[in-house]
């Protein structure tokens, strides 16, 4: 596999030109969101400059085209997921609202009292709180799969969480806060195994790995844009076709309808039941070039790339005796995301003296307070790698870990491990 120019790619990111405090932007929080190619940002202008009007709801030349754009991205983004339909793909505001999408509009109407939903420990607070809601409405119960001191899933436990009575298994694919690579194939053929409707969260999956819908054989995937390069306020949720059909819409409004008399109203087809009010589409449009750009890179040689960083970083950050990094220690089970706190040290302080060096991570409990709990911690640092990031990160990141280290006089002694 060809190695990515990195010098190439950086240059069509253009915030990655800037300073902050006066050093050179390292950006390593693509877990939280991903900075944008100039493709991205010229075909949001662009669209605003000559094709915008509300769409599905004119007979004009703007309106056409809007509506267009915005199908051939659905269309793009079908081929760029292997989605049996473009019909299957759902665009949302993010991957938070399409859980609760169908939190709302399918495990209202399918779940009863006495069935169970399982997820796991590790789940992000959005993959969460809709089933903590959902079973406190319907009397339901909510298992939780254990998550390993490593931050790894035993797949004999998460089978021994599910059972004849679980109707719903949500996971994710990848750990936001620790970088877990869970075996997602492996999972869904457990969740089905109990003839449970399984949702994966692919936030962290789909900008870094191929997935292919037909494939991994889930019910519901959620994801969203603005981690894969697109621009903010797309959210993703791929559905099983049946199951698309049989819910009941989740907001009711403008373009959702097949037909609304005085006394009720009836649906529109898919994906439109799930797509209320005027959708997100000049947004949705720049997602395009997004994911043309993915395609043109390789998610194979971008996953790589992350890979072969992120082993450099944990190695930097190990070789300091007062840091101590959590998640899986195989490589194999580990991707280019790196949790990690400095002895005695608030994540808080250590985002800030990093920020001082322009280097950027997340510092906190990344919406997983059960999941820090777990790990013994109330929140952590964590560097996310992706496409754009090179040796210049790593430089950045080893100066801050040793400013921070000297500032906080963190001697070998603190050392946590
Ligand atoms: N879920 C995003 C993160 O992990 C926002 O930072």
């Amino acid at each position: 596999m060809t190695p990515l120019d990195t010098k190439k790619l950086r240059a069509d990111f253009p915030i990655l030109k800037r300073l902050v405090h006066g050093k050179p932007l390292a950006y390593l929080d693509n877990a939280a969101t991903t900075q944008k190619p100039r493709a991205v940002i010229d075909a949001l202008v662009r669209f605003y400059e000559t094709n915008n009007a509300n769409v599905h709801r004119g007979v004009h030349t703007l309106s056409e085209e809007s509506t267009n754009m915005t199908e051939a991205v659905r269309t793009k983004l079908a081929a760029f997921i292997g989605a049996p339909k473009p019909e299957t793909v759902v665009f949302t505001r993010n991957a938070t609202e399409s859980i609760n999408l169908v939190a709302y509009a399918w495990g209202r109407k399918f779940l009863k009292a006495g069935d169970e939903i399982v997820i796991t420990e590790m789940e992000h607070h959005s993959n969460m709180v809709p089933w903590q809601l959902l079973a406190k409405e319907k009397g339901l119960t909510l298992k939780y799969a254990p998550v390993e001191l490593d931050g790894t899933l035993d797949l004999d436990k998460v089978k021994a969480t599910l059972g004849p009575k679980t109707k719903l298994f949500a996971f994710t694919a990848l750990s936001n806060a620790l970088g877990t690579v869970n075996a997602v194939q492996d999972l869904i053929k457990a969740g089905r195994a109990v003839g449970a409707a399984v949702l994966v969260d692919a936030c962290q999956w789909a900008p870094h790995r191929p997935m292919d819908m037909k494939a991994w054989g889930a019910d519901f995937v959620a994801f969203s844009a603005h981690k894969m390069l697109g621009p903010t306020g797309v959210g993703v949720l791929w559905g099983r076709e049946e199951l698309l059909e049989a819910m009941d819409p989740f907001l009711g409004g403008g373009d959702m309808i097949s037909r609304v008399t005085l006394e009720g109203a009836t649906w529109n087809a898919l994906p439109y039941k799930f797509e209320a009010g005027t959708p997100n589409y000049a947004d949705t449009v720049a997602f395009g070039p997004a994911l043309d750009y993915l395609s043109a890179v390789g998610l194979d040689a971008i996953r790589a790339h992350e890979d072969a960083l992120a082993a450099k970083a944990v190695a930097l950050l190990e070789s300091e005796p007062a840091v101590r990094v959590l998640g899986p220690k195989d490589p194999k089970k580990r991707s280019g995301v790196i949790s990690f706190n400095l002895a005695g040290l608030h994540p808080h302080d250590v985002g800030t003296v990093f920020d001082l060096e322009g280097v950027a991570v997340r510092v906190g409990h990344h919406c997983c307070q059960p999941l820090m709990h777990k790990m013994q911690c109330g929140g952590t640092a964590r560097a996310s790698f992706y496409l754009y990031n090179d040796e210049s990160d790593l430089e950045a990141l080893g100066r801050a870990l040793k400013r921070t280290v000297e500032f906080f006089k963190l001697g070998a002694k603190a050392g946590v491990r």
